[in-house]
């Protein structure tokens, strides 16, 4: 099973990844993961990435599109993969399309995350009490400023990336304001 989940900043792509990871017995691949881990580990990449995420803009295609084709790669993802957070772009869309022919691989489909703009912002608080509560980081980019800019950024960039898949047949939408069980019913559903 090879899936992708678009949806705006806070929809829960990361969530329903996680869960469905379990479901499925495939890893989820967060560019926003692997781009996070590079900065703490200050590598080039992470050096490159670090300014341009702290202001919720996104970082160049020609470095998503290198870190996803080596981790696609990896031992882990033969059986499939949950894409989070990429593509992110139409170029990088169809440099996917290229690295998955290139890679004999095909698509399954692609689960887009319907949710109301209000509730993204509260989402983002939510997390953010919950990581002050639990003793952790709150992520440099769960801020208003750049939760804003990831807002505009996801508007102009990513949402019509939906065209892009709904032309291709693969797209399938889910309501994401329902809770987070439902949402996972839902999409089960739609992928039987
Ligand atoms: P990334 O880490 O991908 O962040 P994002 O897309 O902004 O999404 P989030 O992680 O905030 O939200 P999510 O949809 O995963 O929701 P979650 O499940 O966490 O990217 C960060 C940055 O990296 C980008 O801004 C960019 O700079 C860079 N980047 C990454 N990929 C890139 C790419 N391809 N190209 C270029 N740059 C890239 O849920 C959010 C909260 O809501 C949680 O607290 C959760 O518990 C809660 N929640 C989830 N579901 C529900 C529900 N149904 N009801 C109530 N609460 C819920």
């Amino acid at each position: 099973m090879r899936l992708i989940f678009l949806g705006p900043p806070g929809a829960g792509k990361g969530t329903q990844a996680k869960l469905l990871t379990e479901r499925y017995g495939i890893p989820q691949l967060s560019t926003g993961d692997m781009l996070r881990s590079a900065v703490a580990q200050q590598t080039e990449v992470g050096q490159r990435a670090k300014a341009v995420m702290d202001a919720g803009q996104l970082v160049s295609d020609e470095i998503v599109n290198e870190i996803v084709s080596d981790r696609i790669d990896a031992p882990d993802c033969a059986k499939g993969f949950i894409l989070d957070g990429y593509p992110r772009t139409v170029p990088q869309a169809i440099a996917l399309d290229r690295m998955l022919d290139d890679k004999g691989l095909k698509l399954d489909a692609v689960i887009e995350l319907k949710v109301d703009e209000a509730a993204l912002v509260r989402r983002m608080e939510n997390r953010v009490a919950e990581t002050v509560a639990a003793g952790g980081t709150v992520r440099s980019d769960d801020n208003p400023e750049a939760f804003r800019r990831r807002l505009e950024e996801y508007r102009a960039k990513t949402a019509p990336l939906s065209q892009h898949y709904a032309s291709t047949g693969q797209l399938k939408t889910v309501d994401g304001m329902a809770d987070v069980d439902a949402v996972t019913a839902e999409i089960e559903r739609v992928l039987a």
